[in-house]
């Protein structure tokens, strides 16, 4: 059988560095070596977003980031969960086996609350339907940053009870955090996130990015002191490439001033980013490419994920006639 890998992102808003780094750039690169199915997570934005044309042109969006990091549709199945059924379905039947022990438990939820979200079902109930995302696909593979790290631990519990109670169907998939890039930063030190207002966007201008790295909070420390690891020369280690042992040199050392360490990384974004910028302005010339390429992927997502249903179904005693 093939080897599977599965990745998702929320329609939440403009997808950033850190989305790529923790995230796209494996779904991209293992695209070669697994049959992907790479979802948008439209019905999870669901619990954040009331606004459908927020929604709309959020979703729109993650499968252009999609495509203009190098997702190719001939290697990776790119979808939408709310057009596979067997999503809702399968969340429906997993959730009469998960435990609110379980949930209760979840950082995320505990986070979103902390922070003044609304608490409401979907938001709870999250991690259940990215169970169903995920084990609809029967993956060996499923790479994420690090903040999925516990949903990825719940879905491997739920697949279990379900194991347990009704039989062995799910085998348990493995999550690819890479230690490096699991928890990129924001331009105030946080980890980078949409929700935070702190991201770079892989698709943000010149202009844009310098005026957000040069905001990027530093110390008083002079440009000949040596310098603590911070925020610019973490970005560094991901971006910069040829310039990073001199960088990495002046922090230890001193012999570089915040000022020209931030004009570097801001000149070294804009050229990385060149090419998401190349991709996109190709992606617009082709009208109705999106919506193509969501046809057939939603068709094979449906393919494969109505397959398991059935065994589920079968497994729980679920008549399908
Ligand atoms: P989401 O939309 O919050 O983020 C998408 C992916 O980007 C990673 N990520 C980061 N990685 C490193 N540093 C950061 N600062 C950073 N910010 C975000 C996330 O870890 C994630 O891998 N629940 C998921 C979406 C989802 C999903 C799935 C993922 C739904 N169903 C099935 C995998 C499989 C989420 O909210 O990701």
């Amino acid at each position: 059988m093939a080897h599977r890998l599965v990745s998702g992102i929320q329609a939440t808003g403009t997808p950033h560095i850190g989305n790529y780094f923790g995230a796209i750039r494996q779904m991209v690169q293992l695209q070669e070596k697994y049959e992907n199915f790479i979802l948008v997570a439209d019905l999870h934005s669901l619990n954040q977003i009331h606004d459908a044309d927020r929604l709309r042109s959020g979703t729109r969006e993650i499968v252009i980031n999609y495509l203009a990091s190098g997702l190719d549709p001939e290697k990776t199945t790119i979808f939408l969960q709310s057009s596979v059924p067997a999503h809702a379905e399968l969340s429906t039947i997993l959730g009469s086996i998960t435990s609110l022990g379980l949930l209760e438990r979840a950082h995320a939820y505990k986070d979103a609350l902390a922070k003044g979200r609304e608490a409401n079902l979907g938001l709870f109930s999250y991690p259940v339907l990215m169970a169903a995302d995920i084990l609809l696909y029967k993956p060996e593979v499923v790479p994420v940053g690090r903040d999925q790290q516990q949903h990825l631990e719940i879905t491997n519990d739920i697949a279990s009870r379900f194991n347990h109670l009704y039989g062995q169907t799910f085998s348990l998939p493995k999550g690819i955090i890479l230690d490096e890039v699991a928890t990129v930063p924001g331009i105030d030190g946080q980890k980078m996130s949409k929700s935070y207002s702190n991201t770079i966007g892989l698709f943000e201008s010149p202009e844009v990015v310098k005026e957000k790295v040069m905001k990027i909070p530093t110390d008083s420390r002079r440009p000949e002191e040596p310098k603590e690891v911070d925020t610019l020369l973490a970005l560094h280690r991901l971006i910069s490439a040829a310039d990073l042992p001199e960088i990495e040199e002046a922090y230890v050392k001193g012999g570089m001033g915040y000022k020209e360490t931030k004009e570097r990384l801001a000149a070294n974004i804009t050229s990385f980013l060149q090419p998401f910028h190349d991709r996109l302005a190709e992606i617009n010339t082709k009208p109705g490419y999106l919506e193509d390429i969501l046809v057939e992927g939603n068709k094979q997502a449906n393919i494969q994920s109505n397959a398991t249903l059935e065994e589920v179904k079968e497994r729980v005693g679920i008549l399908s006639l």
